[in-house]
C-alpha cells in the first residue's frame, strides 16, 4: 500500500469547531486556543470566519481573534470567506489567506449561504479573482461531497464539476467536506479516484466529519490514493449550523495518533496537542471528543 511520508494537517478547530457552540466564545479564549495549537506545531490553523454575524454569531470576534494573534513564520492562518464583503474584512484584518466555499447541492447550498449553486460559483470567482490581486492566497472548500443532509445522495460530477471550477480560477489547494460524516471508505477513494483523472491529488484535502465513526478509516482510505493533506478539529470540535446533527471534524489528536503509528511525519507534538484540547474542553465543560486524547490524558493522569 502507498501511504505519503508526510501529511499536512490543516487545524480547523477555531472555526469549524466553534462556528456550532451555543455558548459564546470569548474572543481571548480564542486566541489563547490558537496560540497552543500553533505551540503544537500545527502548519495551518483556520482561525476564524468572515461570515455575516446574524447567521453565525459565534464567529462575529473573528476579526479581532484574528488581529490578536501572534502570527508566525511557517504557519498559514486562513480565514472563511463567503463573499466580497467577508474578503474586504479579512482584507483590512491583514489576512493573507482565505478559504471559501461552495456546496454539491441546491437545499445545502441555500441553507447555508442564502444562494444556488450557480450563484455560489459567480460568488467565489468574483471572490478568488479580487483575492488574487490583493495576493491573498485561496482555499476551496466543496461541501457535501458524500452526502447531503437534505437531498441524501450526491453526484460525483457535481463535485468534479465544482473542483475544477476552482483550481481553473486559481485555488491553491481544493478541500472535500464529508460535512455530514456519511460516506465510507469505498465511497471516498471512489471519489478521489474520479477527481483524481481531472485535478492534482496533492492539492486535494480530506475534510471528513466524524458522525458515524468513519472519518479516520476514510483518512486511511484516500492518502492510499494520494491525499496528503488533513483537516481535522482539535478534541473533534465541531459541526456545522446547517448540517443538523453532525458532529465536530475528525479529532486532530485521533488524525497525528494514527499518523505517528504509521511512520507518517506531521510535525505536530502530541503533549502540546493535547494541551490546547484539554484547554478547549475545559472551557466548555465536557471531555475532548477524541478516543486518543482521552486514552492519552488518563495515561498522563496515571
Ligand atoms: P445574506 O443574508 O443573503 O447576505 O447571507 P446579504 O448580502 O443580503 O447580507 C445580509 C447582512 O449580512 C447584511 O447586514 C450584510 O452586511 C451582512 P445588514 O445590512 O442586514 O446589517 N453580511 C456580512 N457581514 C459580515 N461578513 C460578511 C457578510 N456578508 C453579508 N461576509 C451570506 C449570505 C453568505 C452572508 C450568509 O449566508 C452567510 O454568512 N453564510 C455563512 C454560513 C456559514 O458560515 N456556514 C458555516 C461555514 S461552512 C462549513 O462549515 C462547511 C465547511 O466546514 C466544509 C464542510 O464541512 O463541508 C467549510
Ligand atoms: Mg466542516
Amino acid at each position: 500500500m502507498n501511504f505519503p511520508g508526510q501529511v499536512k494537517i490543516v487545524e480547523v478547530g477555531p472555526r469549524d469547531g466553534l462556528q456550532n457552540e451555543a455558548v459564546t466564545v470569548p474572543a481571548e479564549i480564542k486566541v489563547q486556543l490558537v496560540e497552543k495549537l500553533a505551540d503544537a506545531g500545527l502548519p495551518v490553523i483556520e482561525v476564524g470566519a468572515f461570515v455575516s454575524p446574524k447567521w453565525v454569531p459565534q464567529m462575529a470576534t473573528s476579526g479581532e481573534v484574528f488581529r490578536q494573534i501572534t502570527r508566525r513564520d511557517g504557519i498559514g492562518y486562513p480565514m472563511l470567506v463567503p463573499n466580497l464583503k467577508g474578503l474586504e474584512l479579512a482584507h483590512a484584518a491583514g489576512v493573507r489567506e482565505i478559504a471559501l466555499f461552495a456546496a454539491t447541492t441546491e437545499t445545502f447550498s441555500q441553507k447555508n449561504t442564502n444562494c444556488s449553486i450557480a450563484e455560489s460559483i459567480d460568488r467565489f470567482n468574483a471572490v478568488i479573482d479580487a483575492a488574487l490581486r490583493l495576493d491573498i492566497r485561496v482555499r476551496g472548500y466543496i461541501s457535501c461531497v458524500l452526502g447531503c443532509p437534505y437531498e441524501g445522495e450526491v453526484s460525483m460530477d457535481t463535485v468534479l464539476m465544482l473542483a475544477e471550477k476552482m483550481f481553473d480560477r486559481g485555488c491553491y489547494e481544493v478541500s472535500l467536506g464529508d460535512t455530514i460524516g456519511v460516506g465510507t471508505a469505498g465511497q471516498a477513494q471512489a471519489l478521489v479516484e474520479k477527481l483524481a483523472r481531472h485535478v492534482p491529488v496533492p492539492q486535494l484535502a480530506a475534510h471528513f466529519h466524524d458522525t458515524y465513526g468513519q472519518a479516520l478509516a476514510n483518512i486511511h482510505a484516500v492518502m492510499q490514493c494520494g491525499i496528503a493533506v488533513i483537516d481535522s478539529s482539535v478534541a473533534g470540535l465541531g459541526g456545522c449550523p446547517y448540517a443538523k446533527g453532525a458532529t465536530g471534524n475528525v479529532a486532530t489528536e485521533d488524525v497525528v495518533y494514527m499518523l505517528q503509528g504509521m511512520g507518517i511525519d506531521t510535525g505536530v507534538d502530541m503533549d502540546k496537542l493535547l494541551e490546547a484540547g484539554r484547554f478547549i474542553s475545559d472551557f466548555l465543560g465536557r471531555e475532548p471528543v477524541s478516543r486518543a486524547a482521552t486514552a492519552l490524558l488518563r495515561k498522563q493522569a496515571g
